[in-house]
């Protein structure tokens, strides 16, 4: 099969995208005319940066910095409130429609009860779908603990959210949680109609010389290459338990990397980190490595995704057996001393 013959298209909640490679929020998703710069380059959908209930500024410089392994970053949730998103989003999604790309708006809030009202709210630009961000690792200090880290105020917030808006409705999750599969199920069972994972990792940057964090936050949250192994496991272990789809996002910056992604059982793909270090002409390049490493490897999409769950290389059955939750010694005789062995 010829590259252009290759079909990338992929849907999402009912929505058809013309590639899976989608825009994360944060990135260039702060003017109408950057998201269209990023669809007119390649992006299958653009996510706009999270909005809250009011305007806020974010955090003082340095806010982001590239360690070399990706990016750490603490901006904040720097955002013109919900009311200025509306018209940014209105007027975004007038001009993305036109290029046949859909727009994801992005929300957070402080409450439950906020979340719902800022989704309310954002519904009136009309959003092809609505993502909520309950997973922000760098606004503990004022917002205590993410939503994401616990399946009740999870499954809460999306509860609260769908109730609020008839937009389809994707979950931001963490990966900083003991088991994000659990906190997955938690979500589709309140109604989600898809997952994003992941959001940035917890992370620090220290200054040898002066002993002081590098970010003025002190700490942030890490993306970019580091966090493709977390992102890859996040997106395995989601899709062992649940069926919508699952917007795998973390360390992207190849096609083979898309197609890792998707072979862990995503249906889509965000781009972040790589976009802040190439710009928006990261996305027509990685659409064409996928088309490439397909052709090449004669498969499609289709047969892409989920491959890492249907490979028999290595079966269950040649894995360790679990481990019982007692440890072997209360329960095993005592192991007989080898005859010279040292105690
Ligand atoms: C500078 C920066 C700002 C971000 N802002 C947001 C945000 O406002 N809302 C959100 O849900 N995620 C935000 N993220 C997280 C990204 O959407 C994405 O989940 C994360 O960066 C992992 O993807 P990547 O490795 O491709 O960058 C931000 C990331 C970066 C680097």
């Amino acid at each position: 099969m010829s590259q252009a013959a290759v079909d990338l298209s992929v849907e999402i909640a009912g929505l058809r995208l013309p590639n899976p490679l989608v825009l994360a929020s944060g990135i260039l998703g702060t003017h109408a005319s950057l998201m269209v710069r990023c669809a007119r380059a390649g992006a299958g959908a653009i996510t706009a940066k999270s909005a809250g209930p009011v305007p806020r500024g974010g955090h003082v410089n340095p806010s982001c910095v590239d360690f070399g392994g990706g990016l750490l970053n603490a901006i904040g949730l720097a955002n013109p409130g919900a009311e200025a998103e509306v018209a940014l989003l209105a007027e975004t999604r007038a001009q993305l429609a036109e290029l046949g790309v859909p727009l994801i708006a992005s929300i957070f809030a402080d409450t439950v009860d906020n979340f719902a009202r800022v989704a309310e709210h954002i519904s009136r630009a009309a959003p092809d779908l609505i993502e909520v961000n309950i997973s922000c690792p760098n606004v503990g200090s004022e917002f205590g603990e993410p939503f994401a880290g616990q399946p009740e105020s999870a499954a809460a917030v999306t509860a609260a959210v769908k109730a609020a808006t008839g937009i389809p409705v994707i979950v931001k999750l963490a990966p900083n949680v003991p088991s994000i599969a659990r906190i997955a199920r938690a979500v589709v069972e309140a109604g989600a109609d898809a997952l994003c994972a992941i959001n940035t990792m917890p992370g620090m940057l220290i200054d040898a010389e002066s002993g002081l964090p590098v970010l003025q936050n002190r700490s942030g949250g890490l993306s970019g290459p580091a966090l493709k192994p977390i992102a890859l496991n996040a997106v395995y272990q989601i899709a062992r338990v649940v069926q919508v789809p699952i917007i795998g996002t973390g360390g992207v910056s190849t096609g083979q990397d898309a197609i890792e992604m998707l072979s862990a059982g995503a249906s889509a793909v965000g781009i972040g980190s790589a976009v802040y270090a190439d710009g928006p002409d990261a996305f027509g390049r990685i659409a064409r490595e996928m088309r490439e490493w397909l052709v090449a490897h004669g498969l499609t999409l289709a047969q892409v995704r989920g491959r890492a769950h249907r490979q028999a290389k290595w079966p269950e059955a040649a894995t360790p057996a679990p481990v019982p939750h007692a440890p072997a010694a209360e329960t095993a005789p005592p192991a007989t001393p080898r005859a010279g062995a040292a105690s």
